[in-house]
């Protein structure tokens, strides 16, 4: 692998120890995946934030590190909300490990906004090379944004952000994102929401894998967007899809779909997805809302008090800059809780059974969370939520 005399000199540990064991992995990633290269990146997004899921052996790993990030880099969402986790229910103990491992990502120089949506607060642009981890985020960049981004490890975007580089390989060059099948949707998609476009990346995602889909039939706005490809992400391993007319990939290209597999969908394949099962709570905002979620929400909910918990989640710096309507949803019982989610976090585990409007936690809450999962609309979902 091509490496310049700025690389040789940290890898022969003249830029300090940890610097030296971050290029290493990112050499050691190259070489596995057939990289030529390392590409300058735009910004690095880190997983393995929670101490739900990396535990003592992560948390020691990362306090062992000391150097800082050289491009922006933003956090993936953590166990719990950092000012108010109390009110969250959080038990101490875990809140203070959680917070040992903020400490030592903040002293590593990422960002703590914990999100998987950074586009939200950060530019990212069209032909942006990232190494971005968070798998909605990953699919959001390469796909709605048209960036360029591998479905980074927590350690490989996390010594992506230390380099400020990531190997060149997979979906970084441009013949590794042309369509390798297509899925043509025969429903009348002009009332989906997007909890509609959730379901059908939930399904879809179960029959694509780890390919890259193209879409025909269907005419999703961004937040519908964000929705299909966390659901792919989730029950595949889509980290790049294309929608005819839609997506900036394919509006630009010419793809040849001809020869590719075809699959088609029909609208009761979704509809059979949306049961009726008795929830206990409900949680939104999966991957975390934009300011038109939420506005969404607080208009639902204008004039109703909540009879079950409902949970909203969303980046701090968006909470930050829609406080108004934050305060109109908490003003019903709800809580909107920035830096965590219902699937990171411990506190949904009480809950034997929790609605969304998400198929990405449709498909995460039973394992994550050990309880039964429930899709519905947003309206349906907060219908259940104050009746
Ligand atoms: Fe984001 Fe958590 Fe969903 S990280 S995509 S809100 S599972």
């Amino acid at each position: 692998m091509q490496l310049d005399p700025e690389d040789e000199r940290i890898l022969a540990g003249e830029a300090g120890e940890t610097r030296q064991k971050m290029l290493e992995l990112l050499v050691a990633l190259g070489r596995v995946f057939g990289a030529e290269r390392l590409v300058p990146i735009k910004s690095a997004q880190v997983s393995g934030a929670s101490y739900k899921t990396i535990g003592k052996y992560g948390l020691d790993w990362l306090a062992s590190l000391d150097a800082k990030a050289v491009v922006p880099a933003v956090l993936n969402p953590i166990g719990m909300a950092r000012t108010r986790w109390e009110e969250m229910g959080i038990d101490p103990g875990f809140a203070k490990n959680q917070q040992a491992v903020v400490a030592a990502y903040e002293h590593l120089g990422i960002r703590l906004d914990c999100t998987c949506t950074p586009y939200y607060l950060y530019e990212t642009r069209y032909g942006d090379h990232l190494a971005w981890s968070e798998s909605s985020a990953v699919s959001y960049a390469n796909s709605v944004i048209g960036a360029r981004t591998n479905r980074e490890g927590g350690p490989g975007a996390l010594a992506a952000a230390i380099i400020g580089k990531t190997p060149c390989y997979g979906l970084h060059l441009d013949t590794k994102r042309v369509p390798q099948m297509v899925i043509e949707v025969h429903a009348d998609t002009s009332r989906w929401g997007v909890a509609d476009y959730g379901a059908l990346g939930y399904h879809v995602g179960k029959l694509v894998g780890n390919r890259i889909p193209y879409f025909r039939g269907i005419k999703p706005d961004a937040d519908q967007l964000k929705a299909i490809g966390a659901a792919m992400a989730a029950t595949g391993a889509v980290a790049l899809y294309h929608v005819e007319g839609v997506t900036p990939e394919a509006q630009k290209n010419r793809y040849d779909l001809s020869g590719l597999e075809t699959i088609s969908v029909e609208q009761a394949e979704i509809s059979r997805l949306f049961t009726q099962i008795p929830v206990d709570a409900v949680a939104l905002g999966c991957p975390h809302c934009s300011p038109a979620e939420l506005a969404e929400i607080a208009r639902l909910l204008t004039g109703k008090i909540v009879t079950k918990p409902l949970y909203v989640f969303a980046s701090e710096g968006v909470i930050d800059k829609n406080t108004r309507i934050v305060d109109n949803i908490e003003k019903s019982g709800a809580r909107v809780f920035a830096d965590t989610c219902m699937v990171v976090s411990p506190v949904m585990v009480q809950y034997p059974s929790i609605m969304v409007n998400s198929g990405k936690a449709f498909a995460y809450v039973p394992n994550m969370c050990g309880g039964q999962a429930r899709i519905g609309t947003i309206e349906d979902c907060i219908q259940v939520a104050t009746e």
